[in-house]
């Protein structure tokens, strides 16, 4: 599918989706409007050859349907996020629908933002409740350990002055017992090539082996025409970003699915509802190169096998949908790996929050990223009978802001059930 269309598609889902959770939240006037929004983005789809997904607006809904929560709970910060989502689709369909249907969908946006205003002045703006760490019960397989290693979730080194959270979760995963440790993609903030040797130092002064692989934010590098991410990545850590690492049997697969082209759009500003002052910089979304694509044909079945990548898999229904994830035909080489090797689990970054899926019926976990919230580590046990994966919080002081309804929102969005925090998978007798 062209990109031009998974955008279209992607638009639609959102629409569909925001008009069922408003329905949902007695927000009925704004979900006849985005109802209407929804019909209009279905045609664009139609008029482009693009079949729409009934079934990806229901699983997009239920996830917006868990940040915004109901109108007792969450009040008028529930209907800004979703307003604000609105926002989003107004801003990435100015390029791709005529003039007049794009006025015509800016207007029945009016409603829900005359909804936000009159609840914001009714006093509807309720303070967060506090941060708490999503504990969930920490679970082994049980049995002989054969390997344990630790995956460091987007680590964007540079978001911080310290970079603290990361510097303390990997001396945690050493002492946790991990023989090594993936960091999954978004090595960097946004792909200067500072950040990248400042992550090799941080990297080499860990008590353990770090396994490295790009993701979106390591690409660009925020100047001139072409993405200088691949050399900056091979300048700092003289390693390729697809990899094998094997112990005691147990294998790890690292590819990249990070993708040099430059966005057309500004990063989205999604509490301002507008694009940033910024120039654009990579695609979010993800795809595996020829010469990935050739590289992973290379790979044969051998003891228990775990992928990790940064791009979640084909449809990613998160925020915003489709175009944030892996792409589909890059998701098809995926799926055909994963049968192939008989993969146990596939653990992404990317969307940074926890979030479990599944892709030929192997689960895919996305993980929480190290420098966001719930500042957590993921470790992975594998024993002779199964494995297991748990997120553990670093013993780290993220100094958020607990009434910012910014940060209340991102953790809404990011604490995902415990299934994807917490998870334990036992071998088929046989
Ligand atoms: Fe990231
Ligand atoms: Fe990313």
């Amino acid at each position: 599918m062209s990109q031009l269309s998974d955008l279209l598609l992607s638009c639609w889902v959102v629409e569909a989706a925001r008009s069922a959770v408003m329905a949902s939240r007695g927000q009925q006037e704004s979900a006849v409007q985005t109802a209407a929004r929804a019909r209009l983005l279905a045609s664009a789809c139609h008029a482009e050859g693009t079949r729409i997904v009934p079934n990806y607006a229901t699983r997009h809904s239920g996830f917006l349907g868990e940040i915004s929560g109901t109108d007792e709970d969450m009040g008028a910060l529930g209907m800004i996020f979703l307003q604000r989502l609105g926002a989003y689709i107004d801003a990435h369909t100015r390029l791709i629908l005529s003039e007049q249907d794009h006025d015509k969908l800016v207007e029945l946006g009016q409603t829900e933002l005359d909804e936000v205003n009159l609840a914001l002045m009714s006093g509807r703006l309720f303070p967060p409740p506090a941060p708490a760490w999503p504990t969930a019960e920490q679970v082994t397989a049980p049995g002989e350990v054969l390997a344990t290693f630790g995956i460091l979730g987007d680590p964007h080194v540079g978001l911080t002055e310290t970079n603290q959270s990361l510097i303390t979760a990997l001396r945690q995963m050493a002492d946790d017992g991990a023989e090594f440790v993936v960091a999954n993609g978004d090595l960097t903030k946004d792909g200067k090539a500072e950040h990248f040797h400042l992550a090799r130092k941080i990297f080499d002064e860990a008590p353990l082996e770090v396994l490295v692989t790009l993701g979106n934010h390591d690409l660009w590098g925020g100047e001139g025409e072409l993405s200088l991410g691949m050399e900056r990545f091979r300048a700092a850590f003289d390693a390729e970003p697809n990899s094998v690492r094997e112990h005691n049997g147990v294998r790890v697969i690292v590819i990249n699915s990070a993708d040099p082209r430059r966005s057309p759009f500004s990063p989205f500003d999604m509490m301002m509802g507008e694009f940033k002052d910024a120039p654009p910089q990579t695609v979010p979304g993800g795809t595996f190169s020829a010469e990935t694509i050739e590289w992973m044909r290379g790979l044969e079945p051998a003891g228990p096998t775990f992928v990790i990548l940064h791009h979640p898999p084909y449809p990613f229904l998160g925020v915003p949908p489709l175009v944030f994830g892996l792409d589909q035909a890059s998701t098809a080489h995926l799926a055909e790996l994963l049968v192939k090797v008989d993969a146990e689990a596939v653990f992404v970054g990317h969307s940074h929050r926890c979030h479990l899926n599944y892709l030929e019926e192997v689960p895919v976990f996305e993980l929480a990223s190290a420098s966001d919230w719930p500042f957590g580590y993921s470790m992975v046990q594998v024993t002779d009978r199964g494995w297991s994966l748990n997120l553990r919080p670093i013993d780290y002081d993220p100094q958020m802001d607990p009434m910012s309804h910014r940060d209340y929102l991102f953790r809404r969005y990011a604490t995902g059930p415990d299934e994807a925090r917490s998870f334990v998978s036992l071998n088929e007798p046989g």
